[in-house]
């Protein structure tokens, strides 16, 4: 029996719903360099290109339906009796949100907005942006950037973060490679504090001895039934 959960999502939860990861075989870097298209020296230089890019990946990530990995986060969030489920996600889609997913955090952003450069407002971005976009905010053009933070930049939330880490008696990892600092420090951070930790992935990953436990396998499957033991446990 846990206290608070949390659960660090990756990109392998969405695999499932088509979207690429990052990182494998057929993954979104595969095709892009990541120093043209998520750097902040990238937007600066070419912000155009940038724009394109993200452009392009909102279209993509709109159009794709949340997995059962997903829904079985809700049916948690309904269900569960002893704490808080909190959702940290590294993921700039929306598919948690779309899933009826509760305390979501966006730690490296979301797809759906544009933050400005100049006055700092947040914006809704969910059309097209463009060097020509005006800010809503300070009404100067060529200040929107896509609010997902590129290498070179902090990361979102991480202040709310940090407390639930401290907090937290279950981490439970999806579907991320541990490739990306900070968030695969998160695991070890919530086992120094106490908590247990349990990664769901293809295979064992960079960080695996972060992770007292390990679920091989889909996460669309693996973790559905996880939930349900979880539920069956109370
Ligand atoms: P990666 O592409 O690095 O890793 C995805 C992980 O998901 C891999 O370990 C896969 O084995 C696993 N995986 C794939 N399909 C799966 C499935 N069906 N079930 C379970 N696991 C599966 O993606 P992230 O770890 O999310 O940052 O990458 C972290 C950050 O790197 C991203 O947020 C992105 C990127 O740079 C930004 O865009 C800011």
């Amino acid at each position: 029996m846990y206290g608070d959960i949390v659960i660090l999502s990756g990109a392998g939860i969405s695999a499932e719903s088509g979207i690429p990861t990052f990182r494998d075989s057929d993954g979104l870097w595969n095709n892009h360099r990541i120093e043209d298209v998520a750097t902040i020296e990238a937007y600066e230089r070419h912000p155009e290109q940038v724009h394109d890019f993200y452009n392009g990946l909102k279209i993509d990530l709109q159009k794709a339906l949340p997995n059962p990995a997903h829904l079985a986060i809700t049916e948690l969030q309904n269900g569960y009796r002893n704490g808080t489920v909190s959702v940290v996600t590294q993921n700039v889609d929306l598919l948690h949100e779309k899933a009826g997913n509760r305390n979501i955090y966006h730690i490296h952003g979301q797809i759906d907005q544009a933050v400005c450069m100049n006055c700092g407002r947040i914006t809704d971005a969910r059309g097209e942006v463009t060097t020509e976009t005006l800010c809503a905010g300070c009404g100067m053009a060529a200040t929107l950037k896509p609010n997902i933070v590129f290498f070179g930049e902090n990361l979102l939330r991480m202040i709310e973060v940090d407390a639930l880490l401290d907090k937290c008696r279950l981490l439970i990892a999806v579907g991320t490679s541990g490739a990306v600092y900070p968030a695969n420090t998160f695991a070890r951070i919530a086992r120094y504090h106490g908590a247990d930790t349990i990664e769901f992935n293809l295979h064992a990953t960079v960080n695996s001895y972060d992770f007292d436990r390990h679920v091989i396998g889909r996460a669309g499957e693996t973790f559905p039934r996880f939930v349900k033991e979880l539920s069956a446990e109370k």
